[in-house]
């Protein structure tokens, strides 16, 4: 193949690459975006395969088989709410394929650069093994407090700003010693050093970060594996990498940002961690001066909803660990065959990863025009009869807006009091994901439905 050609595959895939992002933000077009992706990811591979600095087609196809065998075992036997793990595993592989690269590049003595190239060229591969290495570590992290194996606390270590100054200062210190290095030799020992700098940056930035902030955290990882590929791309002379790497780094930080806004959060302040550690107040006070949490059962509500002519629907996380979603499904049409206005209400970081609830109740075939918003449905609630909150819980604590020192102060909830009637799904007085009381259960109007949040709609469905 021509470089012509080739520059024109990856041209292609590039447009490719950008349809498949615009797609992916928008529940109908999501699946052509993907298969957007798809094309535009074989289109790139075959093309490299055939530029001419690729050899070794030997080793190549047999590690592109490991590769697509363990990924398509992973793909199938993941379970959705296990998907934010799975994604940190991955951006962990971007992170380490980019400091392996940055070092086969500064052992391959097939190129010989001088003046100021030899100097971007230093420059490309310390800042790829740099951003690598933290991405790698901070992923790993990532995926240990996801999936349960570290705990989601976060690590406070006394100075731990002024540590990660001096990691920060150490690193630039051993930038200009590795750039100036007139051999490989003396340049191997500052970017060996800097790489295990870098690593425990990883993993002290990420465990510095609390429970609730992780979707931050992931999202702003897929923004540094984009930015570590982007690296990479500089490093191999791929235009394609760098083009590809830079929709991701720059689409990561975006989604970092809108997460951030959603969460009331500042992104620095994520960054610097430490999320989560003040103690709620809302628990003892709440139970104190709003008495006891009022249970209800599965036969009840649905005969308080045989009654209702509004209902809106709060899914949550365990929704997604119920998988109550089809149940949910089964309830809203014979509600809506009886004359029921059922809407749903979605909040920007319901469950465990952006999109997550969209895509169970699409799942689901819940018809689009039904989920609303958290903006679009917020001032609905004093007019709405009846809110089923479904394994939620942070997303409708009203703690975020009466108390000032709750660690989810200031985050946007769904002010699902506001109804008459809130029933509250869940198993038992637990909290959510970030360990907060939520006084929205003692309210004179919240019943709680206590059990699987799946055998509790069933029942539900049965009532009705
Ligand atoms: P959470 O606050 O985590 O609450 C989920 C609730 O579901 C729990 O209180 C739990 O109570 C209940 N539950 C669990 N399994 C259940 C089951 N089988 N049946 C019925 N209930 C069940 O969830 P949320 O309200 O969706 O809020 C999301 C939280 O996760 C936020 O703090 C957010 O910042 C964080 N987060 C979000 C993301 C993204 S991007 N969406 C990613 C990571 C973290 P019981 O144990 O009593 O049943």
């Amino acid at each position: 193949m021509t470089e012509g050609i080739i520059t024109a595959c990856y041209i292609l895939a590039s447009i490719l690459f950008i349809l498949s992002l615009g797609g992916l933000s928008d529940q109908e077009k999501a699946r052509r975006g993907n298969i957007y992706g798809i094309i535009g990811m074989l289109l790139a591979i075959t093309a490299t395969l055939f530029a001419a600095s690729v050899g070794n087609y030997g080793i190549i196809i047999t590690m592109m088989v490991i590769g697509a065998i363990v990924g398509t075992l992973l793909a199938v036997r993941v379970k959705m709410t296990a998907m934010p793990e799975l994604v940190a595993m991955l951006h962990s592989f971007v992170g380490l394929a980019a400091v392996l690269v940055g070092f086969a590049t500064f052992l391959d003595d097939s190129h010989s650069f001088t003046g100021a190239a030899q100097t971007i060229h230093a420059v490309e591969i310390f800042l790829g093994i740099l951003i690598g290495a933290v991405t790698f570590t901070g992923s790993v992290v990532a995926f240990g407090k996801l999936s349960g194996k570290l705990s989601g606390a976060p690590l406070l270590l006394p100075g731990r700003h002024f540590l990660n100054l001096l990691l920060l200062i150490a690193c630039i210190g051993l930038g200009s010693m590795f750039v100036s290095a007139d051999t490989s030799d003396a340049g191997m020992t500052p970017l060996a050093i800097m790489t295990v700098l870098a690593l425990v940056f990883g993993i002290h930035m990420v465990a510095a970060i609390g429970g609730a902030d992780m979707p931050v955290v992931i999202s702003m990882l897929n923004s540094y594996s984009g930015w570590a590929a982007a690296a990479t791309g500089f490093m191999l002379s791929n235009d394609l990498l760098i083009v590809t790497g830079a929709l991701v780094g720059s689409s990561g930080a975006i989604l970092s940002i809108i997460m951030c806004r959603a969460m009331n959060r500042k992104f620095i302040s994520v960054i610097l961690g430490g999320f989560g550690t003040k103690k709620s107040t809302a628990s003892s006070g709440a139970s104190a001066d709003q008495g006891e949490a009022v249970a209800i059962t599965g036969a009840e509500t649905a005969e308080l909803l045989k009654n209702t002519k509004s209902l809106v629907v709060v899914p949550g996380y365990g929704m997604a660990v119920a998988q109550a979603q089809q149940a949910v499904a089964a309830m809203t049409q014979k509600l809506r065959d009886q004359g029921v206005d059922v809407r749903f209400a979605i909040h920007p970081v319901a469950g465990r990863m952006p999109g997550h609830m969209n895509v169970l109740l699409a799942e689901a075939k819940l018809p689009y025009d039904i989920v609303f918003e958290m903006d679009e449905i917020n001032a609905d609630f004093p007019a709405t009869d009846v809110v089923m909150v479904i394994g939620a819980n942070d997303i409708v604590n009203p703690s975020a807006e009466d108390e000032p020192d709750s660690p989810i102060a200031g985050m946007p909830v769904l002010q699902v009091w506001n109804a008459k009637t809130v029933i509250v799904l869940k198993r038992s007085m637990a909290t959510g994901y970030a360990g907060v009381e939520n006084p929205l259960f003692f309210k004179a109007n919240t019943r709680m439905l206590f059990g699987d949040a799946k055998a509790s709609i069933d029942e539900v469905v049965k009532g009705l």
